[in-house]
């Protein structure tokens, strides 16, 4: 947008407010907080300055920002899904996972992780009568020269087929959900279920800026998976079934080409790896997670 020039003397009531900003951080004896403050200050400053932010922008973003405050609660944190919509969380993330060889890379954690997921066996079923095509996931853990990782703890989540977690039923339930170890060899084998897309909570302020802009709440479908192992860096990640339509509109920008996987779908009495009875079609997918070492 080509806008008016502003003259010398405001592009120095302008940058004076600024700098004077900037100096009131002098005292500040904590290093790393002041320059967090003075950075911030100036970004937020050349931002309001390039777009000539009217006083009726600056109140509508206030009021924005108040009802994301007002929506937000123990379970329910706008905040965060505005970083995750802004790309944000994702930056956030690229910045404090940096590639490391070939562990696998990161993406962003999301709102549905709990604590207390039950445990199930090698082999075991996360789905806990959760709606959805049952989906067998195998793969390996190790660390990034191929030794295997033996009981590394491997936490799942993932939305039904309906598009919810079992916390968005109820704050109680526990479905689709579990945690596992890693067996001797770093193998590791669950059912769990194909993932579907659904949407981010789109009831509240973020949702009204992502229909304002025309983008979709719609997040790829996915798998959580958090990894963790003494000696290597925790990894948080999903992955993503090949040939999703939703796949780089990813509504928190989460989808990495190195976390597509092929869910291959299984006719419906196909034979399964464990000889579970499965009535309709599922289907089954390999991921073999790599751990960076810690400080990597
Ligand atoms: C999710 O993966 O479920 C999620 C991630 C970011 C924002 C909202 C939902
Ligand atoms: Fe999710």
């Amino acid at each position: 947008m080509t806008r008016p020039a502003t003259s010398p003397e405001q592009e120095v009531v302008e940058a004076r407010l600024v700098e004077a900003v900037v100096a009131s951080f002098d005292a500040c004896s904590d290093p790393r907080l002041k320059e967090l403050m003075v950075s911030l200050v100036r970004h937020l400053h050349a931002f309001i300055r390039d777009v000539r932010l009217t006083e009726e922008e600056w109140g509508e973003a206030i009021e924005f920002l108040t009802r994301a405050g007002h929506i937000t609660d123990d379970v329910r944190q706008e905040f965060i899904l505005l970083s995750d919509t802004l790309g944000a969380s994702m930056q956030t993330i690229n910045i404090n996972n940096a590639a490391y060889e070939n562990a696998t890379e990161a993406t962003v954690f999301g709102p549905f992780f709990v604590e207390d997921a039950p445990h199930v066996e090698l082999g075991g079923d996360v789905a806990f009568g959760a709606p959805g095509e049952p989906c067998w996931v195998e793969g390996t853990v190790t660390d990034t020269q191929g030794n295997p990782l033996a009981g590394a703890r491997i936490e799942v989540w993932e939305a039904d087929e309906d598009g919810l977690y079992d916390v968005q039923y109820d704050a109680g339930k526990r479905s689709a959900r579990g945690h596992l170890f890693s067996a001797a060899d770093g193998s590791y084998r669950f059912w769990g279920l194909t993932p579907t897309p659904y949407p981010i909570p789109d009831d509240g302020p973020v949702g009204q800026m992502l229909a304002a802009v025309g983008r979709s709440p719609l997040r790829a479908s996915h798998l959580h998976f958090m990894v963790s192992h003494p000696g290597t860096r925790t990894l948080v990640t999903h992955i993503f079934p090949e040939g999703d339509p939703i796949g780089e509109r990813d509504s928190v920008f989460g989808l990495k080409q190195s976390l597509v996987k092929r869910f291959e779908q299984q006719a419906a009495g196909a034979p399964t790896p464990d000889g579970r009875v499965v009535e309709g079609t599922w289907s089954r997918v390999r991921f073999d997670i790599v751990l960076a070492p810690v400080g990597a």
